[in-house]
């Protein structure tokens, strides 16, 4: 018998009915160490594909691949146990049309058994959205600033500071709702766009530097961990482990260096016969 305790985990139809009520917690997970850290506190983790730049090292996210998102999928899986675990259609799974998109999709939802994945949305992707809801794989949206369009938008900007920009951000959102999405992302916009777009939706709006007019947030765990030495205004950082990661490796290397680690306590002694 499975020694497993069955735990119920958060589900997309729950997360949706949340639109104005209880804010939705979000965070990013892209290990299972961090996961299990983070999953009771959650009502959502998301394996973004930032994992390309807070893991790999990868000057943005258009590189990050399929195979890659499985494996952080996979590993995340390993020990959310509550939270509903998001997973992310990297660059070029997605865009081409909602065949490929499906059996992308399918494959991430298949090999990792995550709940649902994220596609960066608008009108352009709409049918698509449609598509895969309506075929079985939950979606959660993502608009304003859209990390993937790093090449078009000349870097990672704010959006919605001119009217041009704001109408685009809620078409994009407003189309995003009406193919079906769970939840949207509302990253980089201003308050008065978030409260726009989410009274315009009938999905959550998770936001990332939008303000907390949105119906839950969502932050880089790394950025409000404090791991990196720049983060966005919008970040929040609730510890400094870049500092207590470098105070403790410095006392690690004093300690070999002078001989004093490992010390009898740490080392194994010949069993006594
Ligand atoms: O990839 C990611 O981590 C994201 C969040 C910032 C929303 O898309």
């Amino acid at each position: 018998m499975s020694q497993h305790v069955q735990t119920k985990r958060v589900t997309a139809p729950e997360i949706a009915a949340r639109k104005g009520g209880e804010p939705v917690v979000c965070l990013t997970a892209y290990t299972a160490p961090m996961a299990a850290i983070l999953d009771p506190h959650c009502d959502l983790l998301l394996v973004g594909d930032s994992v390309g730049m807070v893991v790999h090292g990868l000057p943005n996210t258009v590189g990050v691949t399929l195979d890659m998102m499985i494996l952080h999928g996979q590993a995340v899986m390993r020990t959310a146990i509550h939270a509903m675990v998001v997973v992310d259609m990297p660059f070029g799974s997605y865009e081409a049309g909602p065949e490929t998109a499906y059996a992308n999709a399918a494959r991430v939802m298949k090999e990792t058994g995550c709940q649902a994945v994220k596609v960066e949305s608008g009108p352009e992707v709409a049918r698509t959205v449609e598509y895969l809801v309506r075929r079985g794989i939950p979606v959660m949206g993502h608009v304003g600033l859209r990390p993937q369009a790093v090449n078009v938008d000349g870097g990672f900007r704010a959006k919605g500071r001119t009217n041009l920009e704001r109408d685009r951000v809620l078409e994009e959102a407003k189309a995003t709702d009406a193919a079906g999405a769970f939840a949207i992302v509302v990253e980089g916009v201003a308050e008065d766009l978030a409260q726009e777009i989410t009274g315009a939706v009938h999905a959550p709006t998770i936001g990332i530097g939008a303000s907390a007019a949105c119906d839950g947030q969502i932050l880089v765990t790394d950025d409000m961990l404090g791991l990196f030495d720049w983060t966005p205004k919008f970040v929040r950082r609730y510890a400094d482990l870049r500092r207590h990661v470098g105070d403790a490796i410095a006392s690690y290397a004093a300690d070999v260096r002078a001989r004093r680690f490992p010390a009898s306590a740490e080392t194994y002694a010949l069993k006594k016969s």
